[in-house]
């Protein structure tokens, strides 16, 4: 075979194969990898939580809440920055691809005693909405998955709710954090971080 020709068959072979291997597909997926990754599963960045799994629906209006001021971005400016300028279609198109990857857990350590107790405050309070990402349910819950959520984010987004600086969109959650006791937001976020993927 000649040389060109060589070249031109490897050429083909890496166009075919190059959205398999390539990070992300779009400039803008590219500026949500340096904070998120391009798996969805953060870059281990402060505060940045992990979004691989959560259903299109959800990062939609999670991005939405950053678009119209419901949701502030207090540690990281940039996320409002980034969303504020996407077209409708863009939106789509992120929520898609995040929702696509495969959700994973923070896998941080956890205190075994508060997690159990955190259990409880979880089926007591919080169930009814937020599912196990390995329920039936969970394409079709009311909240977002916090299972497996990284636990400084989830001190930080539940303590914005009970702040005021989040906007509660959904009244019977507000009325479910209001009914916390002291020790049991620490306990809830040893529950939701001590979450493993089922396999
Ligand atoms: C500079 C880092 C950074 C960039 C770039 C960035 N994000 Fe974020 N993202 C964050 C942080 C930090 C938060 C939490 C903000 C808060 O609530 O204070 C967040 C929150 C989110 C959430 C909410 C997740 C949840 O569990 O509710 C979604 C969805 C999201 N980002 C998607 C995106 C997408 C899609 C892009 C690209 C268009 C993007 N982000 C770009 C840092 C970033
Ligand atoms: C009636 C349903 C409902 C109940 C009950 C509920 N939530 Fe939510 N939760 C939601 C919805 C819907 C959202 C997404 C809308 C939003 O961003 O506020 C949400 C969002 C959240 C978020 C932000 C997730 C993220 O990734 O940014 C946290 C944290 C949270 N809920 C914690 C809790 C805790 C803790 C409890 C129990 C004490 C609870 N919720 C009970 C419906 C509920």
């Amino acid at each position: 075979m000649r040389r060109s020709q060589t070249h031109l068959l490897l050429a083909c072979f890496s166009i075919l194969f190059l959205p398999v291997s390539a990070p992300a597909s779009s400039p803008i997926l590219e500026t949500c990898a340096e904070c998120h990754g391009v798996d969805g599963m953060g870059q281990g960045l402060a505060m940045v939580p992990l979004i691989a799994g959560i259903p299109a629906e959800h990062i939609e209006d999670a991005i939405l809440s950053y678009v119209d001021g419901v949701r502030r971005c207090t540690h990281e400016p940039r996320m409002c920055e980034t969303v504020a300028s996407l077209s409708e279609s863009e939106v789509a198109e992120v929520a898609e691809y995040y929702a696509g990857k495969t959700r994973g857990a923070s896998a941080e350590e956890t205190d075994g005693e508060l997690a159990s107790q955190g259990e409880r405050v979880y089926n007591e309070h919080c169930s009814a909405c937020h599912v196990s990402p390995d329920s039936e349910e969970a394409a079709y819950a009311v909240g977002i998955p916090l299972h497996g959520q990284r636990a400084d984010y989830l001190r930080y987004a539940i303590d914005a709710y009970i702040s005021g600086d989040r906007e509660v969109q959904f009244e019977a959650m507000g009325q479910e954090l209001g009914e916390l006791r002291p020790g049991d937001i620490d306990a809830l976020v040893n529950f939701f971080s001590s979450y493993r993927p089922a396999d």
